[in-house]
């Protein structure tokens, strides 16, 4: 089927797709209209199948920080597709993207590839449960890590915007393995560690809280969270899948000076194809398969296009990119500031409206005029190193109009 306007596409879509989409956060339930219909990008831009541009603030959900159609990212595809592949056998472009990423986070010094932020989450948690010989994993409300069954309680993202507590099809033996604590609340976490002592595997956080929109950690609190795991016997696992090589090369791990026993990443290391990462102490990582009893594998880990594009995409975060990032991001702020409450860490940014319906209606507002932005107020605006003052401009200029 190849259909020519947006109309057409999106009613064979419809017809095709729960939904009408291959992940709901795509859906368009919270903010009302119809989801465009995408047909290619450049830079910070993105074109729908009609023609119609825009300034593209959603950013595929994360990991586009050198924006849309980057040269090198196209140029490194080009090279690796013409190389053949996946071969089903270690390449040398899996050593130099996990050389990258090592030297970038010194807490990762060993790491398995997979092919996305769900399965790296879902593996993690394997190697913490074997490592501590415990069941349970303490997660935040609001703190997103993926679709897989034990982590999908009270989670942000999609669930968040769609209002749902927690997934359908999740048998309640393994729900009950997961234990909710308040984000940037050391006394709820504290309190559940103690009322679960001894059984704690590892506690799970996004460093910066990304999926509920985007919340700091406050003082301390990261800190706090290093401390009762050490002081628990559970391992602190820092989901970066959004933060990692965002808010810095080295994360938010380096941002914040605390040091994860695991790390998970994807998004940015992926370059905008399906990566996902879990890594950390040598010793952890020694319990995967074969090395060890942990037992987790896929048939494209480590794919060739993937890791080609990972390479050319960390190859250009240099400490200039990330000061452009952050001008971006800080200009973005300050102009949006009068349309409600804005939260932002470097390129991560959310605009609080004063409700459900305002946001709505800015969602609306900004898209008439060519930009989108995500369409929940849950889901982070990702500014990359393509976009330039004048997308700024016309963002601010559509909101306050
Ligand atoms: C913090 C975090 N962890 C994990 C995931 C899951 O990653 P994926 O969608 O690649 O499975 C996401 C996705 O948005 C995320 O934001």
């Amino acid at each position: 089927m190849r259909a020519a306007t947006s109309d057409a596409i999106r009613q064979e879509a419809a017809r095709l797709f729960p939904g009408g989409v291959n992940s709901p956060v795509r859906a368009y339930r919270a903010v009302g209209g119809e989801p465009p219909i995408i047909d290619r990008g450049r830079a910070g831009h993105v074109w729908d199948a009609d023609g119609r541009e825009y300034v593209d603030w959603v950013g595929a959900f994360g990991p586009l920080i050198l924006g849309h159609a980057h040269p090198a990212v196209v140029a490194a595809l080009e090279g690796a597709i013409a190389r053949g592949g996946p071969f089903g056998a270690t390449t040398e472009a899996e050593v130099r993207l996990g050389c990258l990423i090592t030297e970038a986070m010194p807490a990762v010094e060993r790491l398995r590839f997979v092919s996305s932020g769900t399965e790296a989450a879902m593996s993690a948690l394997r190697v913490a449960r074997a490592a501590t010989g415990r069941d349970l994993v303490l997660k935040f409300e609001g703190g997103y890590h993926g679709h897989s069954d034990s982590l999908l309680a009270k989670a942000g993202s999609g669930l968040a915007t769609l209002g749902l507590p927690a997934s359908a099809g999740v048998p309640a033996a393994v729900a009950s393995t997961t234990v909710l604590a308040r984000y940037n609340d050391l006394d709820s976490t504290s309190a559940q560690l103690e009322a679960h002592r001894g059984q704690v595997a590892a506690i799970i956080v996004e460093p910066v809280a990304a999926n509920v929109g985007v919340v700091p950690p406050e003082p301390g609190f990261l800190a706090g969270l290093r401390e009762l795991a050490g002081a628990h016997g559970a391992l602190l696992v820092f989901d970066e899948v959004i933060t990692g090589f965002r808010v810095g090369r080295g994360g938010a791990q380096t941002l914040y000076a605390v040091t994860p026993d695991l790390t998970l990443l994807g998004k940015v290391v992926g370059g905008g194809l399906p990566v996902g990462v879990y890594g950390g102490r040598a010793e952890l990582l020694d319990l995967v398969a074969p090395a060890g009893p942990v037992y987790q594998a896929g048939t494209l880990s480590g794919h060739p296009l993937a890791m080609a594009a990972g390479e050319a995409t960390l190859n250009q975060l240099d400490d200039a990119l990330y000061g452009r990032l952050e001008q971006l991001g800080a200009a973005l702020e300050r102009g949006l500031a009068p349309a409600g409450r804005v939260a932002r860490v470097g390129s991560l940014l959310t605009l609080y409206a004063s409700g459900e319906a305002e946001f709505a209606a800015l969602h609306r507002r900004l898209r008439d005029r060519g930009v989108l932005i995500p369409p929940s107020q849950y889901e982070a605006w990702f500014v990359s190193a393509a976009h330039t003052d004048e997308d700024v401009e016309l963002t601010l200029e559509a909101a306050r109009a």
